[in-house]
């Protein structure tokens, strides 16, 4: 919306020798630079609290390489220091070019100024080795998942990680994983059980944990060898302290703890839930763990004989106040207690607790049972953690009259893909449109799914408004559909560096044509919008096209060169092609492909390192640019967590 609002103000000027990019930059460049040279941290804390530097922020975040090129070195520098000190949150295509124009100045040697996550994307060649674990203790606080289309990189970043530490060795010390914090989340479950338990810590900052990890993590927790002791001891601040993580702790184990906590446990979870700080999803795998741990003692009376009958007495609206429902209650149950008039009049606050998958299809039932001819509009805002359940039949006889539906039913992850192109059809039906804060708030990827006529249908306006969506996971067809769209609607652009902001986000969907267009005009495409160019069209791109059409980017080809598109184009590449591109060699990541770089633990190379020695100082000031608050990185478990329920705040 800011770029949208930014060309429409500029106006013609033509022959004008600054672009309005460049205007904007230096204009908050010489602000930044003043407020850096005479002012303490404090001054600086002030700054971010006023609402000119909140709006400044706001048009950084639109940060764009093109004008920045254009920067001389101290303005660059001071953009770059801004950009770390206000915690603009960059995405990859703007950090991986910056990365670039700041190496290019010689300003990597300032790392300990700029961005956590600017640092993930530096040419590690050039860390000195004097500076390697600062550097790459700062790097680690970045979030990793920022070089998903880079995965040359990333193992590159963990090849300096073990280099700092000596080499790979098994037993992971607390210092140890201190410097490699998120870069934990790409290890094996070996190391993980036999890491010092603080592992905990990075565990946190991961994603996701893969079912090794999960077990792994299982492993280590009933040894009772992290702060929580064994299971058996365990209290509830250290579950709580163990936040996301607790989603992954088996039944086996739930079964050891004692009962009091285990209950105290589930009924903060559920309060957290219902209280929107936390995702359905995580509570729902935690209790539906939780339950099947628990199961054999509240459920094993109606399976023996009393069948469907409810025995645990009428669901009334006080039942389902109880945070501690879902225990009294099992889906038989419930089926079996709850009366349509309770369920008509207590939808919301039934939903609100994270129903099991089975219970879910019970609720869903009793709907049905309620609303044979489909359900009413204002009961669709409440039950978008059941539409996942709904096929295109039963869609197809909702009602979808408002925006707000559309959003409450899309803008979670509750509806599937498949059922986007039905949601969104009963509201076109309606005459709805789909305007630029709509497709905002549904993502990008919501127009992977919508069908070709719907797109067509998206006014060219709206699709400005928008701004920069994110479609990389679409499928090509439909990034192809997308292209088209966005062609039309940004074609009136003036010049192609005008245009170029706009289509950028659409180029998965470009011909060969459009991108020799893009050659013409130096665009110096950032490596991660090339990563997801169509790869049969990249194909047919020679050596010197994408040397023009990467510009001063060029040299990321080697960062991105195990990326399935990136290497498939590389096989059909002569030997000198490659020697032209400085590819000739070997990658330098020991695995290819997304992910695991694994060390290698049969070079067990045990090294005693003094603790934290070589990081820098002023660590719990740095920007946190990661998922978690600052203060769960650097200090341990039980003092960055005490009794409250810190975690939900995430
Ligand atoms: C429970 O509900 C059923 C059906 O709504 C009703 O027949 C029954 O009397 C209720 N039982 C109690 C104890 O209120
Ligand atoms: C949808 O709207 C039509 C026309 O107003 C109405 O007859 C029908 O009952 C509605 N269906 C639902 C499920 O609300
Ligand atoms: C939608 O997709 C899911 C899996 O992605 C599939 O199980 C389901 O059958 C699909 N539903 C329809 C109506 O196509
Ligand atoms: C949609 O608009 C058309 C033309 O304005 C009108 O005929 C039709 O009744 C409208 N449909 C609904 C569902 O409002
Ligand atoms: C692109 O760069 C080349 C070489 O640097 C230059 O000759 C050409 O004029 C540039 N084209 C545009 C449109 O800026
Ligand atoms: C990274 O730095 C090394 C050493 O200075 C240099 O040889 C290499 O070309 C650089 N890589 C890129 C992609 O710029």
């Amino acid at each position: 919306m800011t770029s949208a609002r930014r060309h429409s103000s500029t106006g013609p000027r033509a022959g004008a020798l600054v672009s309005p990019g460049l205007a904007l930059l230096l204009s908050l460049t010489a602000h930044c630079s003043s407020t850096q040279a005479n002012s303490t941290p404090r001054a600086a804390l002030a700054a971010t609290a006023d609402p000119w530097a909140r709006a400044n922020a706001a048009l950084l975040h639109d940060f764009w390489c093109q004008p920045a090129s254009q920067l001389p070195r101290e303005q660059l520098s001071a953009l770059v220091r801004s950009l770390a000190s206000k915690r603009v949150p960059l995405k990859a295509w703007q950090l991986s070019c910056l990365a670039n124009l700041a190496a290019r100045l010689g300003l990597q040697e300032d790392f300990a100024l700029h961005p956590p996550d600017l640092l993930l994307f530096y040419n590690l060649s050039q860390v000195r080795a004097a500076d390697c674990r600062a550097f790459t203790h700062r790097a680690t606080q970045g979030d990793p998942e920022l070089l998903a289309n880079l995965p040359d990189q990333r193992a590159a970043l963990q090849q300096t990680a073990w280099t700092c530490l000596g080499g790979p060795h098994l037993r992971l010390s607390a210092s140890d994983l201190v410097l490699l914090g998120a870069l934990v989340c790409d290890m094996d479950a070996a190391s993980i059980q036999t890491s010092d338990p603080s592992v905990l810590q990075n565990l946190l900052r991961c994603p996701r944990l893969t079912a090794a990890q999960a077990a792994a993590l299982n492993t280590l927790l009933a040894s009772g060898r992290t702060l929580l002791g064994p299971p058996g001891s365990w209290k509830l601040e250290g579950l709580q302290a163990l936040g996301p993580l607790a989603a992954y702790v088996s039944p086996r184990l739930w079964e050891q703890v004692q009962e009091a906590v285990a209950l105290d446990f589930f009924q903060s979870v559920v309060a957290a839930c219902r209280a929107g700080r936390l995702r359905q999803r995580d509570a729902r795998r935690f209790v539906t763990s939780f339950l099947e741990a628990k199961s054999p003692s509240v459920s094993s009376r109606p399976k023996r004989g009393t069948g469907r009958s409810c025995v645990r007495g009428n669901i009334t609206a006080a039942t389902l106040r109880d945070d501690l429902f879902l225990v009294h209650y099992d889906c038989a149950q419930l089926g079996a207690c709850l009366g349509y008039p309770v369920l008509r009049a207590n939808l919301n606050p039934l939903l609100q607790h994270p129903l099991p998958a089975e219970c879910q299809r019970v609720v869903k039932a009793k709907l049905s049972q309620i609303y044979p001819g489909g359900i009413p509009e204002d009961q669709l805002r409440l039950i978008t953690s059941l539409v996942y359940l709904y096929s295109l039949a039963e869609i197809s006889r909702w009602n979808i009259t408002s925006r707000d539906t559309v959003m409450a039913l899309l803008a979670s992850d509750g509806a599937l893909q498949n059922q986007t192109e039905a949601v969104l059809q009963k509201f076109l039906d309606h005459n709805g449109t789909v305007t630029g804060a709509l497709l905002v708030a549904i993502g990008g990827s919501r127009l992977c799914w919508m069908s070709p006529l719907q797109i067509q249908a998206i006014r060219p306006s709206e699709l400005r408004l928008a701004g920069a969506l994110d479609i990389s996971s679409c499928p090509q067809s439909r990034k192809n559909v997308l292209f088209a769209k966005a062609r039309e609607a940004f074609s009136s652009t003036r010049s192609t560096e005008e245009y170029y902001p706009y289509i950028r986000p659409y180029l998965g969907g470009a011909s060969v044509d459009e991108l020799q267009h893009l050659v013409q005009a130096n665009v110096s495409m950032d490596i991660d919008t090339f990563t997801n160019l169509n790869p049969s069209v990249l194909q047919s791109l020679s050596v010197g096209t994408v040397t023009s059409l990467l510009g001063q980017n060029v040299g990321d080809l080697q960062k991105a060169r195990s990326h399935p598109t990136i290497s498939s184009w590389l096989r059909s590449l002569s030997g000198s092609a490659l020697r032209k591109l400085g590819l000739d060699t070997n990658p330098s990541s020991p695995s290819p492909g997304l992910g695991t770089p694994q060390p290698s633990w049969t070079t067990h190379l045990a090294l005693h390192l003094a603790p934290t020695s070589g990081l820098p100082e002023s660590e719990a000031g740095a920007p946190a640019s990661g998922s978690l608050p600052v203060l769960w990185r650097y200090l341990p478990l039980p003092v960055a967590l005490p009794s409250g329920l810190l975690w939900l705040l995430l």
